[in-house]
C-alpha cells in the first residue's frame, strides 16, 4: 500500500491533469508538483496496455525525481472492433489531435465489420511509483455504448459518441460536474484514495 506525505510528482506535462490531481490530493496534505515543472523528460508510451503505460510513466518520474510519482493512462475500448482504439486512443486523432476524425474512424471500423455490438468502455489506470521502483496500479471504468452521429459539444476526445449505460445522453451533452462522478478517472481515484486510508 502506498503511504503518502509531502511532495509527489504528477507524471504528466498536461497542466489540466496536474491541477485536477493536485486538487484531489490536497486534502491528504500532499503537494503535487508536475513532471514538467521539474524538467523531467516525457517517456515514450511504448507499452501495449493501460497498466503498462501508466506504470512506465510513473516509474520514470519517480526514478528521475527521487519522489513518489503518480501517472495515469486512459482511453476508449470499443468491443465490436476488438477493443480498439484502446491504448492508441490519443494516436487515432493524429498529429492535429482531430477527434472528429478519430470518432469517424471508430464509426467506419464498426461499419466495416458489420458490428452489431456497440458496447464500449472508457478505462483509466492510475499508477503510483516509489523511488525504489515499487509500483501499484488502480483501474476505473465507465461502461456505455457508441452512438452515431456524435452528439454534444461540452466534453473532449471521444465524449460525443459515448453514451453511458442507463442514460440517454452522451458524455458530450453533459456538464463537467454531471460527467465527473461517473468517469473512469473518478473511479480509479476512489480506489487509489481507499488504498491510502
Ligand atoms: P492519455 O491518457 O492522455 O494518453 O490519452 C487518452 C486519450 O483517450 C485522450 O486523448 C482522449 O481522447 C481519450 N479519453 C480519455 N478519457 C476520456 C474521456 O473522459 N472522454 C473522452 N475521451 C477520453
Amino acid at each position: 500500500m502506498p503511504h503518502l506525505s509531502g511532495r509527489l510528482v504528477v507524471a504528466s506535462h498536461n497542466a489540466g491533469k496536474v491541477r485536477e490531481i493536485g486538487a484531489l490530493l490536497a486534502p491528504l496534505g500532499v503537494e503535487a508538483v508536475s513532471a514538467g515543472d521539474l524538467g523531467l523528460p516525457e517517456p515514450e508510451e511504448t507499452e501495449t496496455t493501460f497498466v503498462g503505460n501508466a506504470a512506465l510513466k510513473a516509474r520514470a518520474a519517480a526514478e528521475a525525481s527521487g519522489l513518489p510519482a503518480l501517472a495515469d493512462d486512459s482511453g476508449l475500448e470499443v468491443f465490436g472492433i476488438g477493443g480498439d482504439p484502446g491504448v492508441y486512443s490519443a494516436r487515432w486523432a493524429g498529429p492535429n489531435k482531430d477527434f472528429g476524425f478519430a470518432m469517424q474512424r471508430v464509426h467506419e471500423e464498426l461499419q466495416k465489420r458489420g458490428a452489431t455490438d456497440f458496447s464500449a468502455r472508457f478505462v483509466c489506470v492510475l499508477a503510483m511509483a516509489e523511488p525504489d521502483g515499487a509500483v501499484e496500479t488502480f483501474e476505473g471504468e465507465a461502461r456505455g455504448m457508441i452512438v452515431w452521429p456524435p452528439r454534444g459539444t461540452k466534453g473532449f476526445g471521444y465524449d460525443p459518441i459515448f453514451q453511458p449505460n442507463g442514460l440517454d445522453r452522451t458524455f458530450g451533452e453533459m456538464s463537467h460536474d454531471e460527467k465527473l462522478p461517473m468517469t473512469h478517472r473518478a473511479r480509479a481515484f476512489e480506489k487509489l484514495l481507499a488504498s491510502l486510508k
